[in-house]
């Protein structure tokens, strides 16, 4: 991304990324589920939610922390999803229907500055969505206005792709056919992943008794050909550096993300291993 754009063109930019992902994201929604419930769990626990709280789940994408803290607040609770992107909303709304959840909302709004009307909530969670604030310690520091007092928050993102195999096969792969442009050409959502450096954002937004913590989960899917679907539609990182490449450098790329890959398969399914960090404040 260019560094001149202003804040705003960078939250267009995170929101059009997202709305061209949203049906990819729908027709993979059950991977996606099961493949995050380790953060999910982790999220719930760090935020400590639980029956009769209010919940604001920030980045809600296709809702699946939404839901899942809904069902966490049972219906003395209620908890709001909120995400730039609309198109993603849409799959978050028809899957609250189709679980008949009525004590969750969603609606299109920027986490960093969302008025809330008036309204404060017992916890904030965010999975994988708050590192792409374009400003993330202002963004960090408006979300902590919308806590009552003693709230917690709790936010997940991806560590290192050194650390990281699902992000560091794709990156190492990509490595010989971008010239190591992709880190300072693409929105970069790993500049907060090292240890430390997203809970020290938290800090300097006000946030005290701030805890770091890692998880280990993996990506999975029945095949290699599936496992290279997820990645090129799902990950919008990976898309924005695959799409511009020739025909050519596309097949060799994907050779050689497969080539990792298949070392990770067993019996037909892939499963490659994954870290998350787990940031939580109050
Ligand atoms: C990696 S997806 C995660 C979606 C969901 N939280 C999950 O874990 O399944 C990131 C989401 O964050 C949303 N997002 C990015 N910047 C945002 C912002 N400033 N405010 C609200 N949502 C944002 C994107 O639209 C996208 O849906």
């Amino acid at each position: 991304m260019p560094s001149g754009d202003t804040n705003v063109e960078k939250r267009d930019r995170v929101q059009a990324d997202w709305d061209e992902a949203a049906d990819h994201w729908a027709q993979w929604e059950p991977n996606i589920h099961n493949l995050l419930w380790p953060v999910s769990v982790r999220l719930a626990a760090g935020a400590r939610l639980r029956a009769g709280m209010k919940v604001l789940d920030v980045g809600t994408g296709t809702g699946d922390m939404a839901l899942f803290a809904a069902e966490v607040v049972e219906e003395s609770g209620s908890v709001v999803g909120i995400d730039l992107s609309e198109d993603m909303l849409q799959t978050a709304r028809d899957r609250a229907r189709v679980l008949g959840l009525a004590n969750v909302s969603f609606e299109q709004a920027s986490g960093d500055s969302f008025a809330a009307e008036g309204q404060s909530f017992d916890a904030i969670v965010g999975r994988f969505s708050a590192f792409f604030f374009p400003d993330v310690v202002a963004g960090l520091s408006h979300l902590r206005t919308l806590l009552k007092p003693g709230g917690r928050a709790s936010f997940s993102l991806w560590t290192p792709p050194e650390v990281n195999p699902v992000f560091g096969i794709p990156r190492d792969a990509l490595a010989p056919f971008t010239e190591g442009q992709q880190e300072a050409d693409a929105f970069n959502p790993f500049r907060l992943s090292g240890p430390g450096l997203f809970a020290t954002a938290m800090k300097d937004a006000g946030y005290a008794d701030v805890t770091d913590e890692e998880v280990g989960l993996y990506q999975f899917a029945p095949g290699c050909d599936a496992y290279w679907d997820i990645l090129v539609k799902v990950s919008t990182s990976f898309r924005k550096q695959y799409d511009p490449l020739s025909e050519q450098n596309q097949k060799a790329l994907k050779q050689s993300v497969l080539e990792q890959v298949s070392k990770h398969e067993t019996n037909g399914i892939v499963r490659v291993p994954a870290r998350a960090r787990i940031v939580t404040g109050i």
